[in-house]
């Protein structure tokens, strides 16, 4: 194991940039300010909420993790955010539908405090939506150039000692990295050449890559999972992360899935449905921007299951993702799963979830906990893609060669094991022989 790193301490102020200030970002905001002032308890984060076991279970050692390693306190931090639609913080959470009006009125002047900047967006990319909050620029360096003006501006304005950039903006129609995504120098090339292959989402990773702004994606179009800015990142000091979070479905299926493998249960077919009415929902009825959806989460499964290794459990089984946009539900997300299982002798059985969700009331601690722990990792001297926080991910990024590790209990043993090893602490193996010793 590497050493135990130094730690910086996480004085000052973090500054959240939100790229997207939608359902997901307005309910983030809004229940951080919801916690700072004692109207809410931030559930959903093990930031805030979380212990650590430290040492044997004999040593009753189990701080919170807040307590254990040194984190951004809830009242350093500071907002800021892009949008093509220019809604203040509380009209976009009036909009969005998430949280009661009980819950915003009393927060309405500070919401109203957080205004989206200018956005850059393209409707090639994203075709169900538009909006006139804007940027115009001659080129995508141009673009780029102006975000990291923003992000510069930002931090001044607000005295903020650090940054964390977290995308909370729609998914963007499919692409799948070509050239242009290779290395740094042909991404600057292809910036300033106004290639087509850049969406505005990579713009913006490349803004904050460069800026050392630590990066998370929380939607599943590529942004910063291609070769070019992972290199930068890994080479300027700044962590990043994605895609996608898991909330809701996908949860569900990466909690049960590894428990029916850990009993060596078949599974036969898993069916999925959606229903949501939001704006996300509008924009996943675009068949590209819903491919690049079903990609993030039609991988989950496999690389649960591993059909590979036990062809006569899994390798027939049959997955299939569906989304529809039904708007009278808004954020109000119902999922259905049907699950076909066989057990002893192949005889075969059924289990249904029908899960009534809310979508973004999940998302929101994930955005906390991401922007906390990539800056927690910052001042550790990590730096590329921060496997140990794939937990927070539909379809984590790996470094190449490694494949994405979706088991939720897998991937929360790595992210205690490593807050652990941050902390100076060893890590725990479940091994347990010594307590026999007398230890
Ligand atoms: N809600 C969840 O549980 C959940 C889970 C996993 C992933 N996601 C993803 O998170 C993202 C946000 O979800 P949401 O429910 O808040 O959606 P939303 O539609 O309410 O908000 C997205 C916002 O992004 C803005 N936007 C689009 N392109 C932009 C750009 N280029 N620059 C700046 N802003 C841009 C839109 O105008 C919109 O206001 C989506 O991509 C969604 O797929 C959400």
């Amino acid at each position: 194991m590497t050493d135990r790193p130094n730690v910086r301490p996480a004085d000052g102020r973090l500054g959240v940039l939100l790229p997207g200030f939608g359902a997901v970002a307005s309910t983030f905001v809004a229940g951080v300010e919801a916690a700072r002032r004692g109207l809410a308890q931030p559930i959903g984060s093990l930031t805030q909420m979380n212990t650590i076991r430290l040492g044997k279970r004999t040593e009753g050692r189990s701080p919170l993790i807040r307590d254990f390693v040194p984190l951004a306190g809830l009242d350093d931090l500071v907002f800021g955010a892009w949008d093509p639609i220019p809604d203040d913080g509380y009209d976009s959470a009036v909009k969005a539908g998430v949280l009661d009006r009980h819950h915003l009125d009393p927060m309405e002047d500070f919401l109203r405090s957080v205004k989206p900047m200018p956005a850059v967006f393209d409707t090639e990319y994203v075709r169900r939506l538009d909006g006139p909050n804007v940027k115009k620029g001659a080129s995508r360096w141009d673009l780029a150039e102006q975000l990291r003006d923003d992000i510069r501006r930002f931090g001044e304005e607000n005295g903020c000692d650090r940054m964390v950039m977290i995308w909370c903006g729609s998914t963007e129609v499919f692409l799948r990295p070509g050239p242009a995504h290779e290395t740094l120098a042909a991404f600057e090339a292809a910036l300033k050449a106004d290639d087509p292959s850049i969406a505005p989402s990579m713009i913006y990773a490349y803004a904050a890559i460069m800026e050392g702004v630590p990066y998370a994606n929380g939607a599943p179009n590529l942004s910063a999972d291609f070769p070019a800015l992972e290199d930068a990142a890994r080479e300027r000091g700044v962590p990043i992360g994605g895609k996608d979070f898991k909330t809701g479905q996908t949860l569900m299926k990466t909690i049960l899935a590894p428990g029916l493998k850990a009993r060596m249960l078949g599974i036969d077919g898993w069916f999925s449905t959606n229903i949501l009415g939001n704006r996300d929902g509008a924009v996943l009825d675009d068949p590209d921007s819903f491919k690049t959806k079903e990609e993030s989460k039609l991988g989950v499964l496999e690389h649960i299951l591993q059909p590979e290794m036990y062809p006569e459990l899994y390798g027939k089984l049959y997955h299939k993702v569906r989304i529809n946009y039904y708007p009278p539900r808004g954020d109000n997300k119902e999922g259905w799963d049907n699950i076909d299982i066989t057990g002893w002798m192949g005889y075969g059985m059924q289990i249904k979830v029908d899960f009534l969700c809310r979508d973004s009331i999940l998302a929101a601690p994930i955005v906390l906990d991401l922007a906390l722990f990539l800056d927690l990792a910052q001042r550790a001297g990590m730096s590329g893609i921060q496997e140990w926080l794939s937990f927070y991910f539909k379809s984590p990024q790996t470094v190449p060669g490694l494949y994405p590790e979706h088991d939720l209990f897998i991937q929360h043993r790595k992210l205690k094991n490593t807050l652990r090893w941050i902390g100076g602490e060893e890590p725990i193996t479940h091994l347990g022989l010594d307590y026999d010793e007398g230890e």
